[in-house]
């Protein structure tokens, strides 16, 4: 049984599928019940593969495949702080809690030890894709960049940049300084090399956000984007009140449009990944949707930290066609895991859609319903993501000629500790609702990357 987005609203629901994939990881073919005899051997024969190089792996009952989850927003440095400060406000959150911890990583032992942990928890929990902040530092940040290659998750790996509005003991020593190092994890990132897996693991700028960047240091990372037209970009985005007012009294001639600022130094296109979009004018929509960002929509840190308190309008992102996938920040927010974000997407949308109910007069005054379903945040977690990641070519579903990152869910086995309760009659659809209403890292019994197993037994 296998389970995919084909688009935000067509989840394909596939109960007897074969799927081939090849040396590479990639998705040599895809094919439902009526397109292969059960016998083994003549679909070798059918599909052209030898008999010693195939090997056969049938799903045990109960079990179904899915894609691998795409976290769109992810720091790293915060592994170890998740669910520290809860309710408190981003600039101060950031001074009291963030910055402090993320300046641990100076020490690349200390950074080894936690990024590995990170990155074997978040394979652990189904995220074969991350879009990852480092910390400042520049050796963290390449030793984040290695773990993710040996490990066999999928990344983007950004040194992130601050020159201002952050302690002297945690930031960049001049813009010079913090564009230099840039360069050097960029060029350290394309180098690394891996036996198995291929071109996983990619740079990214990273701008912390416009409060903590000397207008000089986005004008720099502006000329990087400018020269390297592939390389990603990722920074936070009118997250809350208090960050937007900050922005806008460091940079007042934008007249508080994040979107007008950004695009202004260059920073914003199709490769543009934008954390958080909770407060957003008409203008700033239409911005994105011009330029071709995505958004990376957190409402687990939305809903907790940073005090937005108020999660994005991702209906009318998804309604105006702008690309929008989930994250789960990591340490805004307290959950690593992308069925919470999942979950807490819909909550979040529950509440706009109250929202919106109590300020419209009249049902026809009523805009678009808000509120998200099961099979759209799937595909903000899977596919939506590889859009926003830049990534949809290779990752996101089963489609032939993609690589082959996806999970096998599990939903019997008390004794494996699984407490998904599915009975004899439930169909295929509903035991995919059970697992993304009320599964969890039990249920994700082997976890593949390119064709490889990277969590799980054999
Ligand atoms: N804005 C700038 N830095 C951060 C961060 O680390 N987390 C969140 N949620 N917002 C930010
Ligand atoms: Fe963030």
């Amino acid at each position: 049984p296998v389970i995919h987005s084909l688009s935000a609203s067509e989840l394909e629901i596939v109960p007897f599928a074969l799927v081939v994939v090849d040396q590479e990881g990639k998705i040599a073919a895809f094919l439902d019940r009526t397109d292969f005899t059960q016998d083994v051997q003549e679909t070798r024969k059918a599909l052209n593969l030898s008999p010693e190089a195939t090997a056969v792996h049938r799903l045990a009952p109960g079990q179904f495949l899915i894609p691998g989850f795409v976290d769109t927003h992810n720091h790293a440095p915060q592994w170890a702080q998740r669910g520290l400060g809860q309710g408190m406000h981003i600039l101060n959150w950031l001074d009291a809690i963030t910055f402090p911890n993320e300046a641990r990583f100076r020490d690349t032992e200390y950074a080894r030890r936690v990024y590995a942990s990170c990155v074997d928890g978040f394979l652990r929990q189904g995220v074969t894709t991350a879009s990852y902040y480092g910390s400042v530092h520049g050796e963290a940040t390449k030793i984040l960049a290695e773990l993710c290659l040996s490990k066999g998750q999928r990344a983007l790996v950004g040194k992130c940049n601050m020159t201002r509005n952050a302690p002297e003991y945690y930031r960049d020593a001049s813009v010079e300084e913090s564009l230099r190092v840039t360069e050097e994890c960029i060029a350290h990132i394309r180098s690394l090399d891996h036996p198995k897996f291929k071109s996983l693991v990619q740079p990214v700028l990273t701008p912390r956000f416009a409060i903590s960047c000397d207008a000089e240091l986005l004008q720099g990372l502006g000329s990087i984007a400018r020269r390297n037209p592939d390389l990603p970009i990722q920074t936070h985005f009118n997250e809350a009140e208090q960050e937007m007012h900050a922005t806008r009294a460091l940079f007042p001639q934008f007249g508080g449009s994040e979107a007008d600022l950004y695009a202004h130094y260059g920073l914003l296109g199709a490769r543009s990944i934008l954390a958080h979009c909770c407060h957003m004018s008409e203008h700033e929509m239409e911005r994105l949707r011009e330029l071709e960002c995505g958004v990376a929509h957190c409402p687990t840190s939305n809903m907790t930290v940073g005090g937005g308190f108020m999660a994005a309008p991702v209906r009318e992102f998804l309604r105006r066609g702008i690309k929008v996938g989930l994250g789960t920040d990591s340490g805004g927010g307290f959950s690593s895991s992308m069925l919470d974000a999942m979950r807490h997407a819909m909550i979040a949308s529950y509440a706009r859609e109250a929202m919106s109910q109590s300020q419209s007069q009249s049902e026809e005054g009523r805009r678009d319903k808000e509120t998200l379903s099961i099979d759209e945040v799937f595909y903000l977690a899977t596919l939506g993501g590889a859009q926003v990641c830049g990534l949809e070519d290779k990752v996101g579903n089963f489609a032939v000629g993609k690589e082959f990152d996806a999970l096998i869910v599990g939903t019997r086995g008390a004794e494996q500790g699984i407490i998904t309760m599915v009975e004899e009659e439930d169909s295929l659809r509903t035991v995919f609702d059970k697992f993304v209403m009320t599964g969890d890292d039990r249920n994700i019994v082997r976890v593949y990357v390119q064709g490889r197993l990277v969590k799980g037994e054999a």
